[in-house]
């Protein structure tokens, strides 16, 4: 009985998970929508009858009941990188041939695909079956989506069998989350006619969409995912081609990129990219490119990365939307690190689906080069994420009454006289206390971003600081709960939940606290490298402009940042008090500090490796404290070369660095140095 239960529910199962791909994915329903809901219907009864045989993959399952209330942070194993740019036919052969340059082969093969305007999602599957979502984020961390991408209907919880690829042991497939034009107004209509708030733009529907709390939100809008990469495969076929690798995806069940297309030369590249610049529109999904990457995966590997950016692929960026709008006024906003920033203010206009009433101006520079007046009308262009920019200013519309600006010559904020250092065209305003400066330094650090401290907003923020009770960041962890309390608005409630949650921010990790303090360049991305590579706030202080410099990712700019941050004296202080306050100022809480024999140690892993998988050699190297690097350069100490190893290892031959066996990798994970590369 239970045997044939379980049979029909399997069989059940299969065919609403086909019926799923060939609607979703495919495109190409074959059943009516009335056979599918008479199916899903018996497999909820039955399933309902034999609750024991539910299994979380089962497609009634896909919508969970809780609500979270944050996610959960989640590391990527292969950083999710971003893409460079290209606008013109000759920024494109320009990195083509670098691209050829950087490779050993003659010629290259690229794959073109459109650039479809969502979010990046990398999705896990263990044995075939769904494991974990996350979000990009910053690239190296982002966030669990697990449960809200469960319900977008197009995403496999299980792989489809194929009869060309075996299921991998793990497989993270990456691409991007979008709503297609249609299903967008399609809600936005439905939104109307329920009295809620209207979406910018499909882009943005998507994302409020993929961040929502309650997954029943996110499984009623209709989102759907594009596959475009896998992030790595484990213990199974590995793709040879960018090509193969989207074939494989189709065959394991995603809606791949569309209409992606083997090249031969650059010119055909470029034919693609005009073919999709004219089709942009006739799209039912927003596109804001083209991607482009040489096809061959070896080929990739050779060709590398810089920082964040594959040299192996690009984007064709096509032309920003423009539109004329007014100049009002002309604002200097004074940043985090005394910088004033002109900000141009606009009458408001819809530029692409957003309205745009303010503009970056950069510098003074730049507003005396395009002579902006105020009361000018201008062209404004948005381009993706952006912020607007004001292309040039329109003479023939001027009436004579326009008014030439000035860059201040005294602070906006304190008053003091600001400077410009020779060969620079930011002006700085240097007094150390300056309240705007504090204020944004105090923004920044309680933000999303760094410490990322609940229910403590830049408004509550400033009030402290008008009160005289905050002079730095490390002073919000000496608030007076009571004082709190007694500021109107506030009350004995939210004063406890305040002083929580910044309680609970000493606990957040080291990264966070390296972004918090705003150091000139440093990034969530170079704070994450920073803390990895240094532990605490302490090493970090006392690094050389060398060391830091060393670490892989980081150049010159940021270590000179650095070492001037940790040369004042009141940054110094200000450290001591973050110390004293009880953050986390070192990674580990107990405060014993890793041994870390390989510190310094570039490795490259290539070939099979029978005793560990690739993540977990990976992984256990990185704690020892070695960089472990997709690609050999003469940078790397050495390779360790598994079974069927192939380019990375001759290359590495032709550079002579050293080759390790993973005997040798045994060795290395025990802490212990090989002799070949203990000099290195
Ligand atoms: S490849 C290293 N392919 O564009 C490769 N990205 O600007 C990086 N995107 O974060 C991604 N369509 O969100 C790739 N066919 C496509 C894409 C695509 C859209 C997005 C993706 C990525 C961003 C990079």
């Amino acid at each position: 009985m239970t045997e044939e239960v379980q049979r029909r529910l399997d069989e059940l199962r299969q065919l609403i998970d086909r019926y799923n791909y060939e609607y979703h994915a495919l495109d190409a329903p074959t059943a009516t929508d009335a056979e599918y809901d008479a199916l899903f219907n018996e497999l909820r009864c039955l399933e309902s009858e034999h609750p024991e045989l539910i299994t979380p993959e089962s497609p009634t399952q896909r919508v969970g009941s809780e609500t979270q209330s944050t996610f959960r942070q989640v590391q990527h194993a292969r950083p999710m990188l971003s893409l460079s740019n290209v606008y013109n036919e000759e920024e494109l052969a320009e990195w083509a041939a670098r691209a050829l340059r950087m490779s050993s082969a003659e010629n290259l093969q690229y794959v073109t695909e459109p650039k479809v305007d969502g979010l990046a999602v990398a999705i896990t599957y263990r044995n075939g079956t769904f494991e974990l979502a996350a979000t990009r984020g910053n690239g190296f961390i982002g966030d669990d989506i697990s449960a809200n991408i469960r319900a977008v209907p197009s995403i496999p919880l299980n792989l489809r069998r194929s009869d060309r690829f075996d299921i991998p042991g793990r497989i993270e497939v990456r691409g991007e989350i979008y709503m297609r034009r249609s299903d967008f107004e399609a809600l936005n209509n439905r939104m109307a006619e329920s009295g809620g708030k209207l979406f910018m733009n499909p882009r943005n529907a998507a994302a409020g969409a993929i961040r929502q709390k309650n997954t029943r939100i996110t499984a009623s809008r209709p989102l759907r995912l594009s596959a475009y990469q896998i992030g790595y495969i484990e213990d199974g076929h590995q793709p040879r081609s960018h090509f193969e690798s989207l074939e494989m995806l189709r065959e394991f069940g995603f809606a791949t990129s569309q209409e992606s297309v083997l090249h031969d030369s650059v010119d055909d590249v470029w034919a693609r990219g005009r073919f999709w610049l004219d089709r942009r529109s006739a799209l039912d999904f927003e596109i804001d490119g083209m991607v482009i990457k040489v096809n061959d995966l070896d080929q990739q590997e050779e060709i590398g990365f810089v920082a964040r950016e594959p040299r192996w692929a690009t984007a064709y960026k096509f032309p920003a939307a423009q539109q004329t709008s007014k100049l009002l006024d002309i604002l200097i906003n004074v940043g985090r690190t005394g910088t004033m920033n002109p900000l141009a203010v606009l009458e408001p206009v819809n530029i692409g689906g957003v309205t745009v009433s303010r503009a970056t101006l950069h510098n003074e520079d730049e507003i005396a080069r395009k002579d902006l007046r105020i009361g000018d009308t201008v062209i404004v262009q948005r381009a993706g994420d952006v912020i607007p920019q004001i292309v040039k200013v329109m003479e023939d519309r001027r009436t004579g009454n326009e008014q030439p600006w000035e860059m201040p010559t005294h602070c906006p904020s304190c008053g003091q006289p600001v400077h410009r250092e020779p060969g620079e065209a930011m002006r700085y305003c240097t007094n150390a206390a300056c309240p705007a400066q504090l204020l944004e330094r105090l923004h920044h650090f309680i933000g999303r971003s760094a410490m990322d401290i609940d229910g403590l907003g830049a408004r509550l923020a400033d009030r402290f600081v008008e009160m005289g009770w905050v002079h730095d960041a490390a002073d919000l962890y000496t608030l007076d709960q009571e004082a709190v309390a007694a500021l109107e608005g506030l009350g004995e409630k939210s004063a406890a939940n305040l002083c929580e949650s910044i309680d609970g921010s000493r606990q957040q990790p080291l990264w966070r606290l390296i972004h918090g303090l705003g150091i000139r360049h440093i990034g969530e991305l170079t704070a994450t490298l920073l803390a990895d590579r240094f532990e605490s706030l302490d090493a970090l202080g006392k690094a050389t402009h060398e060391e830091i410099n060393d670490v892989p990712g980081i150049g010159g700019i940021v270590a000179a940042s650095v070492v001037d941050f940790f040369s004042e004296e009141p940054n110094r202080r200000l450290v001591e008090k973050f110390e004293g306050a009880g953050l986390r100022t070192r990674e580990h809480a107990d405060g014993e500090v890793r041994p870390r024999p390989l510190l310094g140690k570039t490795l490259v892993l290539t070939g099979r490796l029978d005793r560990h998988t690739r993540l977990e050699a990976e992984e256990a190297l990185r704690k020892l404290g070695a960089s472990v690097s997709g690609s050999v350069s003469k940078k790397t100490t050495a390779v360790v070369a598994g079974e069927a190893a192939g380019s990375k290892a001759e290359k590495a031959r032709t550079l002579n660095i050293p080759i390790l066996s993973e005997d040798d990798l045994a060795t290395l994970l025990t802490g212990e140095i090989p002799a070949e590369i203990a000099e290195s």
